[in-house]
Parts: C-alpha cells; sequence; structure tokens
C-alpha cells in the first residue's frame, strides 16, 4: 500500500486510513491509493466490510487545490486527477462501504462519502461543498448524488453557497447515516459490522428524493444577489437542476462539462489566488515557526468610541477577557451601550442566544482607571487621531504595563516609530488596525515599526486568527497597504465627477465591476468630514500647480457630512439611499466653468481604468518600497477590507490578469493626459517591458 493509504483488518473489517498531511487532501497517489485498498478487501475472502477514515486532524478536505493551476496550465489533463474511477469502485464494492468523518468532509472529500454505502460521523464534524468558493463546482458527481441523499432543494443550497452544515444536519437531511458518540473508529466497525451481511445501497441508484420540489429560479437569484458576480454558484445550480431531469450518467456528464467551464474561467483562478492568498499572508519572509508566541490571555482597550468598542467586541467574541477604558463615565457608558446594541440585534436576528451574549458581554470590564493594565497581554489604543494625544498615552502605558506586554495602536495613518518613541520598549510596539465596523470586518492591517520585535510580529498574526480576522503585515507609512492605496483611487473617482461624468455613474460602474460599494457611497458611510479634516491637515503636503479634487469638500465646508448628517454625495433617509444629492451636482456644475474644466463623460472602461489603475499603480509603489511584502498581501487587503471583488482576485492579481503591459500602457497614456498623479510607479514599467507579473515578482522577493 501506499504511505497516503494505510490498509489493515480487523475481525473481518478492512480499515482503510488516509495520511496525507495536514488535511487529507486527494493529492497525486491518495485517490489511488484507496481503489487499491477497496479492492484488495473485495478480494480477501475474510473481509465482510470496509470502513474509510482519515488520519489526524480530518476527513478528507477535497482535491487537492495546487491540482487545478497544474491542468488549466495545460501541465496535467483532466482525466489525470479526475475521481471518477474511484468512485465506481466504491459505489460498485459488493462488500458495505462505510465513511467514518471527523473534522471536515468536503468537496471531493464529501464526494467520495457520498458514493460509500453509508455514513457515519462523529457530532463535531462538518461537511459541504464548498467548491464554488474556488469559482467553480463539485467535480465528482456532488451535484448528483448529494440531491439523492439530501433532496434537491437542501442539495442545490448547499452547491450553490457552498457553507458548511455540522453532522447533526447532514444526519437530518440523510447525508449522515449515524453520529459517533465516542471512538470514531470503533463506532464506524460496529456500524460496519451491523450492515456487512445487508446488499449495500447505491446513491446512484436512489432516486426517492429526486422528485421533491424546488425552486430553482428563486435560488438563482437569492445567489445572484448573495454572490454578486459570480458565476460558479449559477453553474452549480444549473448541475443539481440537471440531476432532476437526465438519468445519473448524463448528469454527471453534465456536470463534468458545467465544472470544466468553471474550472477554465478567470473567476477561479482569482478565488483560488485568493484561498492560498490568505494562507501565504501568514507567512512572513525571516520569522519561522520556531519563534515563541507570547501568551495572550487578557486583553485592554483604550478608548471606547467607534472602534474601541468594536475591537472589545472582537476580543469578547473570542473568549478573551478585556477590559475597556474611557476618560468620562457618559462616553464609558455610550460606548457599553452601543456594545449592548450591536448584541442585542443579533440576539433579536436569531444569531446569539440571549445566554451567549451575557456570557460574551460578562467579559467586557469597563472602567475609567488603568487599574488592572499591568495584567494585560496585549493593550490596544483607539483614542483619537492625535499624535500628541497617543504618546502621552503610551508613555503611561510604559510605566504600568508588563515589560513584556504587546503596545498596539489603531492608527489609521500616524507614524507607528513616533508612537513607540514615547516608550522605553519600541520593540513591544504594533499597529493593530482594524476596520469599522471592527466586530464585522475581517481585515486586520498590522504595522511593523522600525523597531517592532519579531515575537510581537508573529503573536499578533496568530491572535489575528484566533479573533477570526485575516492579519496582513504592512509597513510603516502613511496609510500603511489600504488606505495609502485607497486616496488614489478615490482621488480619481472625484474627478472623473468633477470633469463631467455623473458620479452616480462612477458609482454604478465601480459596484458592476463588483466593487461592494461605489466609491462615494463609501464616502458617504465613512463620513465626509473625515477626509476634509486629513484634507486640511496635510494640505501642506498637497504639491503646487497640481490639481487635487474640491468638490467633496466644498459640501462638507458646508456641514454636509454624508450618512451621518443625512445628506453627502447622495441623500438618506436614515441608512437608505434616497438617490443622488442634487445640491452636489449643482456645486460640480458651478466649479467647473469657474476652473474652465472641460466637461465629458468618460465611457465605462474608463471609469474602471482612472480608479483601479490609480489602485494598481500605487500598489506597484508600495510593493517596491516593501510595505507590502508580495503583491497578494494588497489582494488580500482589499479583498478582506476595501469589498473588492473576491472573484477578481484582489487588485493586483487583476493587473496580472489583465496584463501589465496594458495596464502601463494607460497608466502612460493618463500620465501624458492629467500628469503628475499619474506618474507610472517604475516597478509597474519595470515588469511590464519585462512581459512578467506581480505575482511572478513576489514570487522572487
Ligand atoms: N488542497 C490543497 N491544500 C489544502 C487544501 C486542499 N483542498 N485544503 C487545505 N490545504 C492546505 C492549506 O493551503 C494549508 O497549507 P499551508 O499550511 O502550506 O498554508 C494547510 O492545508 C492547512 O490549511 P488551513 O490553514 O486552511 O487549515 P485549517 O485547519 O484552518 O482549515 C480546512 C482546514 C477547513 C480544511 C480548510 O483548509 C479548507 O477549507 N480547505 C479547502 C477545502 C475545499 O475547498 N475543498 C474543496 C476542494 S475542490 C474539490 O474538492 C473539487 C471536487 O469537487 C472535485
Ligand atoms: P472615536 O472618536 O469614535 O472614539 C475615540 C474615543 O477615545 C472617544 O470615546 C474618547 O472619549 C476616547 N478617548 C480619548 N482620549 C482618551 C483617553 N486618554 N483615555 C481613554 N479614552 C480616550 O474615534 P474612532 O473612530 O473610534 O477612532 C479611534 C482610532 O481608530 C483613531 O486612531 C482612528 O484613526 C482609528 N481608526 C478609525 C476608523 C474608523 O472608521 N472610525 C477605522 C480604523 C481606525
Amino acid at each position: 500500500m501506499s504511505e497516503l493509504v494505510k490498509y489493515s483488518v480487523e475481525d473481518g473489517i478492512a480499515i482503510v486510513t488516509i495520511d496525507n498531511p495536514p488535511v487529507n487532501a486527494l493529492s497525486p497517489g491518495v485517490p489511488d491509493g484507496i481503489r487499491e485498498a477497496v479492492l484488495r478487501a473485495g478480494s480477501e475472502a475474510a473481509v465482510q466490510a470496509i470502513v474509510i477514515i482519515g488520519a489526524g486532524r480530518t476527513f478528507i478536505a477535497g482535491a487537492d487545490i495546487r491540482e487545478f493551476g497544474k491542468i488549466t496550465s495545460g501541465e496535467k489533463s483532466r482525466e489525470a486527477t479526475t475521481l471518477h474511477p474511484l468512485l465506481a469502485v466504491l459505489e460498485g464494492s459488493p462488500k458495505p462501504v462505510v465513511m467514518a468523518i471527523h473534522g471536515t468532509a468536503f468537496g471531493g472529500g464529501l464526494e467520495i462519502a457520498q458514493a460509500g454505502h453509508y455514513r457515519v460521523a462523529v457530532a463535531n464534524a462538518q461537511v459541504g461543498q464548498p467548491e464554488v468558493k474556488l469559482g467553480i463546482i463539485p467535480g465528482a458527481a456532488g451535484t448528483q448524488r448529494l440531491p439523492r441523499l439530501a433532496g434537491v432543494a437542501k442539495a442545490a443550497e448547499m452547491c450553490a453557497f457552498g457553507d458548511p452544515i455540522p453532522a447533526k444536519a447532514a444526519l437530518e437531511a440523510g447525508i449522515v447515516d449515524r453520529i459517533i458518540e465516542g471512538n470514531l473508529l470503533a463506532g464506524a466497525i460496529a456500524f460496519a459490522r451491523e450492515v456487512a451481511a445487508k446488499p449495500a445501497p447505491k446513491t446512484s441508484e436512489r432516486n426517492e428524493k429526486l422528485s421533491e420540489p424546488c425552486d430553482f429560479d428563486a435560488l438563482r437569484a437569492a445567489a445572484r444577489k448573495r454572490l454578486r458576480g459570480q458565476e460558479a454558484p449559477i453553474a452549480a445550480i444549473d448541475a443539481v437542476e440537471a440531476a432532476t431531469k437526465l438519468p445519473f450518467a448524463e448528469g454527471v456528464r453534465r456536470e463534468a462539462e458545467l465544472f470544466q467551464q468553471c474550472l477554465f474561467s478567470t473567476q477561479s483562478k482569482a478565488m483560488i489566488h485568493a484561498f492560498f492568498g490568505e494562507r501565504t499572508v501568514q507567512k512572513i519572509p525571516g520569522i519561522g515557526k520556531d519563534v515563541e508566541l507570547l501568551p495572550i490571555r487578557k486583553a485592554a482597550i483604550i478608548g471606547a468610541g467607534t472602534m474601541g468598542g468594536g475591537i472589545a467586541m472582537v476580543y469578547a467574541n473570542a473568549g478573551i477577557p478585556v477590559l475597556l477604558k474611557e476618560t468620562a463615565q457618559d462616553a464609558l457608558d455610550r460606548g457599553l451601550a452601543t456594545i449592548r446594541r450591536n448584541y442585542a440585534n443579533s440576539v433579536a436576528k436569531g444569531k446569539m442566544t440571549q445566554e451567549a451574549m451575557d456570557r460574551t458581554m460578562a467579559r467586557i470590564t469597563p472602567t475609567l482607571s488603568f487599574d488592572g493594565f499591568g495584567e494585560a497581554d496585549i493593550i490596544v489604543e483607539a483614542v483619537f487621531e492625535n499624535m500628541a494625544l497617543k504618546k502621552q498615552i503610551f508613555a503611561e502605558l510604559d510605566k504600568i504595563a508588563r515589560p513584556d506586554a504587546i503596545l498596539a495602536t489603531n492608527t489609521s495613518t500616524l507614524d507607528i516609530d513616533e508612537i513607540a518613541s514615547a516608550t522605553t520598549r519600541p520593540g513591544q510596539v504594533i499597529g493593530n488596525h482594524f476596520f469599522s465596523p471592527a466586530n464585522v470586518m475581517k481585515l486586520l492591517e498590522l504595522v511593523r515599526g522600525k523597531a517592532t520585535s519579531d515575537r510581537v510580529i508573529a503573536t499578533c498574526m496568530d491572535l489575528g486568527k484566533r479573533l477570526r480576522k485575516v492579519a496582513v503585515l504592512a509597513g510603516n507609512c502613511y496609510g500603511f497597504i489600504g488606505n495609502r492605496m485607497f486616496a488614489p483611487y478615490i482621488r480619481e473617482a472625484m474627478l472623473l465627477a468633477e470633469d463631467g461624468t455623473p458620479f452616480e455613474l462612477v458609482d454604478q460602474t465601480l459596484y458592476e465591476f463588483g466593487m461592494a460599494m461605489g466609491p462615494m457611497a463609501v464616502c458617504d458611510l465613512a463620513g465626509l468630514d473625515v477626509n476634509y479634516r486629513i484634507r486640511q491637515e496635510y494640505k501642506h503636503l498637497e504639491v503646487p500647480g497640481v490639481r487635487y479634487p474640491e468638490v467633496e469638500t466644498m459640501l462638507a465646508a458646508r456641514g454636509h457630512y454624508g450618512q451621518k448628517t443625512g445628506r453627502g454625495w447622495y441623500l438618506y433617509e436614515g441608512t437608505k439611499n434616497a438617490g443622488p444629492n442634487p445640491e452636489m451636482s449643482d456645486i460640480i456644475a458651478a466649479y467647473a466653468p469657474e476652473k474652465s474644466l472641460p466637461q465629458s463623460r468618460a465611457s465605462r472602461d474608463e471609469i474602471i481604468e482612472r480608479t483601479v489603475y490609480a489602485l494598481i499603480n500605487e500598489g506597484a509603489r508600495l510593493l517596491k518600497e516593501g510595505i507590502a511584502i508580495r503583491s497578494v498581501d494588497i489582494d488580500i487587503v482589499y479583498l478582506n477590507g476595501y469589498g473588492f471583488p473576491v472573484w477578481r482576485g484582489g487588485p493586483m492579481h487583476y493587473a496580472d490578469t489583465v496584463g501589465l503591459a496594458r495596464v502601463a500602457a494607460k497608466v502612460r497614456e493618463f500620465h501624458e493626459r492629467f500628469g503628475y498623479h499619474w506618474k507610472p510607479a517604475p516597478l509597474l514599467e519595470q515588469l511590464a517591458g519585462q512581459g512578467s507579473t506581480f505575482a511572478a515578482w513576489s514570487a522572487t522577493r
């Protein structure tokens, strides 16, 4: 037997153990190993039934995702990786095959389980067809067998949205036959003995659930809304619908066609890039796994405003007790009331129980003093964006915090080194930049100062996972990765509006490109006063003679700050967008002739190029400066913090897909037309000239 699949026999039951750490993916050798083991069990007279189980932490987590790139690049044929020969042997086995599931039976793992005759699982196991999250659909008959086990509607939902379900729900749905309490292998063997003498039921022949009703069109509409722009969910629904109309073998052929279309799409390449990207960003060159992490058992937060309150929830949700400090009782009360309201909303929506809310709230201890801060393992400062105040607080913390405590700041723009200079231990200081609302947004930008120690970085990376965030390490500069790139993107959107493109068209076009919101709508949400204040503060950095957008500042100067005042680029009824603000159009109509700005309406392509290529050009600068370690780090920041569509893979992957030569040519054209802001980034020019990509360049770092 292969090293990847082990075979043994215990009292007439063959035990096939898949041992391909860390997640028992179906890498080359695994499917063949299982097939050989099942055939061997079939040929051994003493064997009455077969149990298939995973070694280590999980059953099979699915196909080996790394193999997909080899198929699309032509290095391997699809046939070389297909699971169908294995599925035929499993289902055709005259001796019953019992699948013993723990951890996750995902994708091809669940499809293999479906081809067995029975499935047993431990209570905390999960099963799912998450392929759509990679831009593909189940490709090993999952869209054909799952409806036969779980019913059409349940299968269509699982294949279209890709969310896993726990073992108990799988039992109720008919996917799992028994929940095993105690030892899984022992339970599976006992189950195998019970069924050994019975005829083995073939899932592909169980057609009774196929006539159950399913509103496929309603599901397509839901998928178009929830997973806007994605092709795979619709293909997955089509494939499940085929199961209701075609005999099994023909349904499998239809699934294969749809799978192939998805696999060769740019969307699946982008989403696979994002899958591996989320894991790559956790790896920091020069910081090995051997770096000993600091224990994080208690946290403390300073400032219970918008961010501090949200960050307190993040810690409490992760089970970490947290002190929350304010300067005055009324501010503290307001902060806590907001936290309580957020949790109460979750309870009202059924997302949380009252008991869980009470338990979580009890982890947050409000305070007006620094008492207890000396025991905190990490202290996160989230007070006003003011350098003098932050330095004063860090000097204070230096006196009261434990020597090995991490001192983190949530600043969105300020210099981490200057903040750290207020302490005698700059190695312990790091930026922990959460995004608003902190309890919802997944991104956590870690900002490394000159002196930040490897241990502090590694601990915060690990902590990010515990806090259920996607942590990305950035260097220290104005705006770090995310906001530094966002500034030129917003600038171009506004200049387009000033130059005669209706601002709602700019927003609509970028929304259709896949952004979660258009840029003007984002400004309204963040508050026009924020941009206004930044603009005033950094006015001295503006280059004389260079044009900067003005109209938003003009509106903000009139006291209109977006959603919070009910009036910004758009009008608002509560948080509901009630259409473009005519006052803004009037401001633009007056401003353009005053400045002699020629007016023209940009095409859809130009709107996208001027905004998204501005992101890319700045991203190229960040890469060259080492602010972002790799292009994928930028992509992950944009996918998790800025609403960039996952099916485009992030701005730098998108640039690689479009082709850097094309991007660079446009940037040069814009430089000629619009001047200063569009100076091509040297790295973009260099890679475009070499016919290379950001990803290839990053791989050499
Ligand atoms: N193929 C290749 N590598 C995989 C993998 C897979 N299916 N699943 C996980 N890995 C790798 C990760 O890249 C990571 O590698 P690294 O240590 O080098 O960074 C390592 O395994 C551990 O993964 P995680 O860090 O994600 O471990 P967790 O314990 O946090 O999560 C998991 C485990 C829930 C299984 C998660 O890894 C996961 O969701 N994996 C993807 C599952 C999936 O999408 N399966 C479907 C694949 S497509 C398919 O099966 C097509 C079929 O229909 C033909
Ligand atoms: P906020 O104004 O909502 O809250 C700041 C809070 O700090 C106030 O409640 C104030 O009373 C309190 N505070 C001030 N001095 C204090 C002190 N000495 N001790 C204890 N509490 C004190 O501000 P917000 O928006 O929460 O911002 C906080 C920080 O987070 C800033 O550095 C900001 O740049 C950053 N940030 C803000 C984001 C946002 O979208 N609001 C996003 C990411 C970062």
